[in-house]
């Protein structure tokens, strides 16, 4: 039997429950001819990098990953690795180039239109880009067994089928997109639509993208990642600067007029619980799927790594000169965040470091100040789209959720008490094409061991889901209106789901978005069976 094409099967129980479910003799199973988007060689030995026939894109880019320098701070300058793409075909200004920043383009796209992007790898390691929040046929997604090596190329070509919305994009080879994302791999990109664009939201200058991310630099204007220490991995990477759209102390200018800011945290581990500073609350028009039904007021929203959101701010009667911040509020990050364990390893362990930035910690996220007198009125809309009420009466396992564990153990965190195996399905993993399912995260993983509790921000790839209920809550820190791909659990907390399978079987992941968990195995492959 041919290894590579083959399902690893955690136990005999799990593979005879997959022959059942898939309707495989065992037979078909070995020659794994039925299985092309199982096969992890299919890519090294055909790497996507032939364009479809028919497929005749509206944009047609290409991006490298390649590593460069910027002048961050006085002195030395910071060696980053960034994406940088070119436009072949379509409006040039469709890809924004944020210059003074690690951050790569912002890309934006139309929803229906046809895209073709052309990765190049010029970084040393393997890699590959995944589109976060975009529903995309599985060999488009970006999954860890479609790397590619240093100075090749994947091609991916999809059409955007997603509403209009922040959606981001990141690299995901195994056990490395933490630190590839650290290095300043990420990007935006922004879909609009005709629902949206009917609406007159603040453009332009007044529609700002803020991407929130944390740093460490030491002396010599260096980023420092994780010390090394199994600890500092459990708890996942903390900075203790604040960069917005990769640069550090950041003030964004206003004039008197309404804003759209869409925020997204695109930190590796840290966990925001954003307020206006000057005691506001948050107009939230929307999240990581796009807009919501109608703006929703909160005095405080938590932002976790992955998750998106939309707010509304109007300066318009502020006068020049005003200054107000967006503030990350005090919270209990749990023993692991906290700095109650393990403090002392992680000031031992670098160099140059400045004071830690706990989890939980009060700090600024970014200032605002009112630089200009515009008069340009806009007013919020009362409804913003069309969203229908989530049926999980029509779900096809109503009376028997999926359920998934979050789990810690023997300083691993897993799902279900499983780990990441590239290729690697459990019976209980694989869903029908065309069925509509019913999920439930568990944040209960601590049990006997309180020190093993902590937030886990779960995705999914290729899907925007519905959130139905959350029990265990103790603030009214979230919004689960609308649709997420991203969605933070607390400890103690526990989510329900609603996710559609229609389209596009093959394999995806889910995962946790603290991407020190996600690249120590706290992932896994479900895979739509057609
Ligand atoms: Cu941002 Cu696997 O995802
Ligand atoms: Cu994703
Ligand atoms: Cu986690």
């Amino acid at each position: 039997m041919k290894n590579a094409t083959r399902l690893r099967m955690k136990t005999e129980k799990d593979r005879r429950q997959f022959l059942k479910l898939a309707g495989f003799g065992a037979l078909g199973l070995m020659t794994g001819s039925f299985l092309p988007f199982l096969d992890p060689l299919a890519a090294a030995r055909n790497p996507n990098t032939a364009s479809k026939k028919k497929f005749i894109p509206d944009l047609d880019i290409s991006m490298t990953a390649h590593p460069d320098e910027l002048a961050l701070f006085p002195g030395e300058r910071t060696r980053i690795w960034r994406y940088d793409a070119m436009v072949h075909k379509g409006d040039q200004s469709r890809v924004v180039p944020l210059p003074e920043s690690y951050l790569g383009p912002v890309i934006k796209v139309r929803q229906g239109e046809k895209i073709r992007i052309r990765f190049e790898n010029a970084i040393f390691e393997k890699s590959i880009i995944h589109w976060h929040g975009l529903h995309v046929p599985a060999i488009m997604d970006g999954h860890p067994r479609f790397v590619v090596p240093s100075g090749r190329s994947y091609l991916y070509e999809f059409e955007v089928k997603n509403r209009a919305g922040t959606y981001w994009y990141h690299p995901h080879p195994h056990r490395r997109t933490g630190v590839q994302v650290y290095q300043g791999l990420a990007g935006l990109l922004l879909v609009s639509d005709e629902e949206e664009r009917s609406l007159g939201l603040p453009d332009g200058g007044y529609d700002v993208p803020l991407v929130i991310q944390d740093r460490t630099f030491d002396g010599d204007n260096q980023l420092v990642y994780l010390s090394g220490h199994g600890m500092e991995q459990m708890t996942g990477f903390l900075g203790d600067s604040i960069l917005i759209n990769g640069m550090p102390d950041f003030t964004l200018p206003v004039s008197t007029t309404a804003y759209r800011l869409r925020l997204l945290n695109g930190s590796n581990s840290r966990i925001f619980r954003l307020a206006w500073g000057d005691g506001r609350p948050l107009t939230v028009i929307g999240t990581d799927g796009g807009l919501l039904e109608k703006p929703v007021s909160r005095a405080y929203v938590f932002l976790a790594p992955g998750e998106r959101i939309e707010l509304w701010r109007d300066f318009s009667g502020a006068p020049v000169g005003y200054e107000s911040a967006l503030v990350s509020l005090p919270f209990d990050g749990g023993p692991m965040g906290s700095g109650r364990m393990g403090r002392g390893m992680r000031m031992s362990g670098r160099r140059g470091t400045r004071q830690t930035l706990l989890l939980g910690a009060r700090f600024p996220v970014f200032k605002i100040k009112v630089t200009q007198k515009v008069k340009k009125r806009s007013t919020l809309p009362p409804r913003l789209a069309e969203i229908e009420p989530p049926r999980p009466d029509l779900a096809d396992n109503v009376h028997r959720p999926r359920r998934f564990h979050l789990t810690g153990r023997h300083m691993q965190w897993s799902i279900n008490g499983r780990v990441f195996q590239m290729e690697d399905v459990a019976g209980d993993e694989i869903v029908r094409l065309g069925s509509r399912e019913i999920w439930e995260f568990h944040n209960t993983g601590g049990g006997m061991m309180p020190m093993m509790q902590t937030p886990h921000p779960m995705h999914l790839h290729g899907k925007q889901f519905r959130v139905l209920a959350r029990s265990g809550l103790r603030h009214e820190g979230y919004v689960d209106a609308g649709w997420k791909d991203t969605v933070l659990l607390m400890p103690g907390e526990s989510v329900k789901i609603l996710v559609g399978f229609d389209d596009y079987p093959g394999l995806f992941l889910y995962h946790c978005h603290n991407l020190e968990h996600e690249d120590m195995g706290m992932m896994r492959n479900y895979l739509v069976k057609s």
